[in-house]
């Protein structure tokens, strides 16, 4: 079972920040996920919230401010003083981190409160420019924009981000058209799942810091598990599977 890093090595660094991304670089994991939203004057931030309330100095949308007005802020402190003057990092600044190493990379589109118009095809350009075609997994609780990445670009994987416990998982993710799930942990060990799982889709798990909860997706086959955690959790699974 692979392991992703969640918004960066997010449970020892301030999450979503570029310290974050080069601790996730010195570990042999599979991959790195993280968040983008997009700024008042069109770039692409990585950030989780909608505001920048919980994770830096300043206040307010990002969606209302300019990227240089957002790069005035601390993303660092609010975790510890240690990262001071961390800053919001953009995509490309992301992507670039990842440039040299065999990371996949699942870059979470945050449109489902804001429709961030033009954001998916945004990205995708970014990604064709950069040559990552072939590491990265587009994810989204806004499916409208996994449809939109897969008729713009087939070839990248594109997931649905799921939250609830679905009936018919396999005729919903055909009909957006996803090639992976990306399910909220609870959900992932209900009896519906077991017909993903067995015709072989790929289903990836979030968010797990527990070792036994770990196990237990382990155990019913699911392909990768995003955790705050990813060192905890490598020393872990390389021990028990
Ligand atoms: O992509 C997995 C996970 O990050 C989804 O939830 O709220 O942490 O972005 P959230
Ligand atoms: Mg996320």
């Amino acid at each position: 079972m692979d392991i992703y890093a969640h918004r960066g090595s997010s449970g020892t660094h301030p999450e979503n920040t570029i310290a974050a991304f080069i601790e996730a670089t010195r570990l042999p994991i599979h991959g790195v996920e993280f968040d983008v939203h997009l700024t008042k004057d069109g770039e692409l931030v990585v950030i989780h919230d909608e505001t920048i309330d919980r994770t830096s100095s300043g206040t307010g949308f990002v969606k209302d401010m300019t990227l240089a007005e957002l790069q005035s802020f601390d993303f660092g402190s609010w975790f510890s003083s240690e990262f001071k003057g961390q800053k919001i990092p953009t995509l490309h600044e992301v992507l670039q981190v990842f440039a040299d190493t065999t990371h996949h990379l699942n870059i979470e589109l945050k449109s489902d409160i804001f429709p961030y118009d033009g954001m998916v095809k945004k990205v995708i350009a970014l990604i064709s420019e950069m040559d990552l075609d072939s590491r990265v997994v587009l994810s989204s609780f806004d499916h409208g924009a996994i449809r939109t990445a897969k008729q713009l670009a087939p070839h990248i994987e594109a997931a649905a981000l799921v939250m609830e416990v679905l009936v018919e998982p396999l005729d919903y993710i055909h009909a957006i058209p996803a090639d992976a799930l990306h399910l909220f942990f609870p959900a992932a060990l209900r009896p519906s799942i077991r017909q993903v799982l067995e015709v072989g889709t790929t289903v990836r798990t979030f968010t797990v810091n527990e070792e036994q909860y770990a196990q237990a997706l382990l155990d019913v086959g699911v392909a990768a598990i995003f955790t705050d955690f990813p060192e905890k959790m490598l020393t872990y699974l390389n021990k028990n599977s």
